[in-house]
Formats: structure tokens, sequence, C-alpha cells
């Protein structure tokens, strides 16, 4: 039976996921298909919101009356769009939007994964190793963070001597606001970022490679803002949503002690292990999209123009299609989680996001016999990532 709601709370609120209490919401949202208004105050016009899998599955599938191109966050809509719709990869619909995928797509593919599998290895192991000679450690700060800020530097051809700057100014900028990066605020550390990647575009037209923003820049078809913007896109793509998954994949281990040694009696089980990881954390919290023309949802019109958010962590814990999906289950199988979204956006970078968990995941199966919480998990303050400000784990 579908709800349909006013929300008593405004659902944008991000202090709502700062605590446990948010699975409660999601899973009676989730079990009831409920559709929920909330007014005017996160966002300024308010928005709906869907929670089941199959409504969320809906609402982003790739024939849904549905556009990102007013920005696919809550704070955007018809007449606040995002200023980057129609230039950024994850803003943009249509015919530009096939085409930016196609020209990022083979820098973030199975077969980088590859290349970059070696590199991703070294990386893994010498922050676990770090980690286990100390004894513990505050995953969210210190393993969590680099390993992805590394991936995204190779991926759009950082030289190597800006490379330790860049993922230190990323870390900066993905830390949030109580992190313990206190040399600069997130903002400043992005607008950082963006300052070197102009600087970065400016090199590649002088002096071309073989990397994503030289090719961005050869095909004559993007400006230097387009190609600005898509590094962004794979910056924020790449890092804010896969530093929670590794840092949620020790949490999750540290839930089920018998996790670790049956993923290293059977390891044909890490790639069920990694969907399992993607859908337990699922970093990306929302998604949003406006309708492009009237459309029905859960039994109820809705106008052309109507913003409609798609919780995705209250997808992936629908009982209707995960039995018992608080628990992480290391063999879950089948797994249709809907982490790495779904339809034309479905995400571009999930090839690399899994080799990096994979990575994970086979490091600490080795090397690690228990890992256990020195402390509860402190949850960030956001609407849009599900992810942790602190998680102080013993590994023995
Ligand atoms: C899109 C999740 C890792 C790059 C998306 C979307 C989701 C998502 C849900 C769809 C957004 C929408 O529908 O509006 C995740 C999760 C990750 C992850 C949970 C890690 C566990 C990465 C990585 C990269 C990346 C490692 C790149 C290095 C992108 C890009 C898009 C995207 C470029 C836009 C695709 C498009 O619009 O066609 N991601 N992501 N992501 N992601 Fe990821």
């Amino acid at each position: 039976m579908t709800v349909i709601a006013e929300a008593a709370l405004d659902l944008g609120d991000p202090q709502l996921y700062s605590s446990e209490e948010r699975f409660a919401l999601w899973r009676e949202h989730s079990a009831a298909d409920s559709l929920v208004w909330s007014g005017p105050g996160s966002s300024p016009r308010g928005f709906w919101s869907v929670f089941s899998h199959e409504a969320c599955r809906k609402v982003l599938s790739p024939t849904a009356p549905f556009t990102s191109e007013y920005g696919m966050m809550i704070g955007f809509d018809a007449e606040q769009p995002d200023n980057s719709g129609g230039k950024m990869l994850v803003v943009t619909d249509g015919e530009h939007h096939t085409y930016l995928r196609q020209m990022v797509a083979p820098f973030l593919s199975k077969a980088m994964a590859t290349t970059l599998g070696e590199f991703i290895e070294e990386e893994v192991r010498a922050s676990v190793d770090q980690a286990l000679a100390a004894g513990s450690a505050d995953v969210a700060l210190r393993i969590g963070p680099s390993l992805p800020a590394a991936v995204v530097c190779e991926v759009l051809g950082v030289p190597a001597e800006d490379r330790e700057r860049l993922v230190e100014l990323t870390n900066h900028a993905f830390g949030g606001n109580d992190s313990a990066f206190d040399k600069m605020t997130p903002s400043e550390a992005h607008s950082e970022i963006l300052m070197y990647f102009y600087e970065l575009v400016s090199r590649r037209r002088r002096s071309p490679g073989d990397d994503l923003v030289s090719t961005m820049l050869a095909d004559g078809r993007l400006g230097p803002r387009d190609v600005l913007v898509n590094c962004n896109n794979v910056l924020i793509g790449g890092n804010e949503t896969t530093r929670h998954a590794i840092t949620g994949a020790f949490h999750a281990l540290s839930t089920v002690p018998e996790a670790l040694p049956r993923l290293r009696e059977d390891p044909s089980l890490l790639g069920k292990a990694v969907e399992e990881v993607v859908r337990w954390t699922s970093p990306a919290m929302h998604v949003l999209r406006v309708a492009t023309e009237d459309v029905e949802l859960n039994g109820r019109m809705l106008p052309k123009g109507t913003p409609v958010v798609a919780w995705l962590p209250a997808a992936n814990h629908d009982e209707r299609v995960f039995s018992d999906p608080r628990a992480f289950q290391v063999d879950r199988s089948p797994n249709r989680h809907l982490g790495f979204g779904n339809g034309p956006h479905h995400c571009l970078g999930a090839a690399l996001a899994r080799a990096e968990l994979a990575a994970v995941l086979r490091v600490l199966a080795e090397r690690v016999k228990e890992i256990s919480l020195a402390a509860p998990p402190k949850w960030m303050r956001s609407n849009l990532t599900q992810g942790y400000v602190g998680l102080q784990v013993d590994l023995h």
C-alpha cells in the first residue's frame, strides 16, 4: 500500500541523518512505499520523496519523464537550477549526456581498473599495514580518503609532482565541516582544487597527453569551462562516495566477525562482498529529478516541473527485495542494490569503485584477523552523503 503524506519533518534537514534513527525512518517509508511531501525549507520550493526499491527505480529509469538538468540534489529545482546543468555529465541529459559519457567512460572503465590494479593494491597495503602497526586507526580519517583521492588523480592525469598536494586538498575538501582537517574550510579547499584544474587545463592545452583532460580538450567541442566542470564531476563522484564505502567496509566487517575468515577461505566471495558493501553503506544518499511532464507516481498526479527525490539507502533496505536488510551478508545473492543509481546516469565510476573495494577486502582478509569498533561511529551531518566523520577501529 502506498502512503501519501506531508512530512512531519523536512526530509532535507541534514541533522536527521547524523544519527542511526534514520534507518527506522527509511524502513518505515520503504515498507509503506510512501510518497512524502517536504514543504519549503532545505529546498526553496519543497520536494516529493520516494523510498521503495520499485519507486526509486521507476523515477531513475531510462524511460521515466524526469530530468537531471535542473540539478540532482536537494536545493535545486526548475526555478532554482544548478548552473552546471547541460554542461556537467551528471546534470546533463539527452545527446550531450551521451556524448560526454562516451568520452569520459574509457578513463573510468573496467580496463582502466585493471591497469590501475597494482597501484590500487599497493596503496591499500600501505595504509592497512600502517594501521596494523599502530593497532588501531580512525578509518574515516586515515584509510578511507587516501585511495579514492589517489585514483582520481591518476584518472585525471595529475602529474606525479602535484599529487601529494592534490590528495591533501581533496582530503580538506571532502572531510566535512566537522573534520579534523583544520588548515582550511572544505569550500576553500574545493576552490583551490578548481584553480589547480584551471592551471592543469591550460598546461594540457599547451602540451597534451593521453589523459582525460587532454582528451576532452582535443575534441574541440568543449571549452575550458566545460572541461573544468567535468573534472570536478569526476573529482566529486570519485571521492565523496568511495571514501565512505571504504570506511563503511571496516564498519560492516566489525559487525560480522565470521566475514573476514570466510573471505580468506573463499576468495570467490569477493565480488558478492563488494556489492554488499555498496548496498550496506549506500554512500549516495539521494538523487533528485524534475518531472518533464505531468506524471503519475505512487497513485498521485504530479505536475510537470515537480522535484522528486529518490532515497537510495531506503531502497537498499527495502524488505521486499532484501531479507534482513540491516545485516551485512557477505554472500548476499541476488543483490539488486541501487547504490550506484539506475538508468542513464548509473555511476560511471562503478568499475573503479568496485576495484578499490575489492582491494580493501582482499588485503583485510589476507592480513587482519579481526576488526572491532573502539567507539561508536560518528556520522556526517549531510542529506547527500551517508558517511562517517569518525570510525575508530582496533585491528588484530
Ligand atoms: C554517478 C554512486 C564511485 C564517478 C553516480 C550516481 C550514483 C553514484 C548513485 C548517479 C547519480 C544520479 O543518478 O544523478 C557512487 C558510489 C560510489 C561511486 C556509491 C562508490 C562506492 C565513483 C567513482 C567515480 C564516480 C570512483 C570516478 C572516479 C561518477 C560519475 C557519475 C556518477 C562521473 C555521473 C554519471 C552520469 O551522469 O552519466 N555515482 N559512485 N563514481 N559517478 Fe559515482
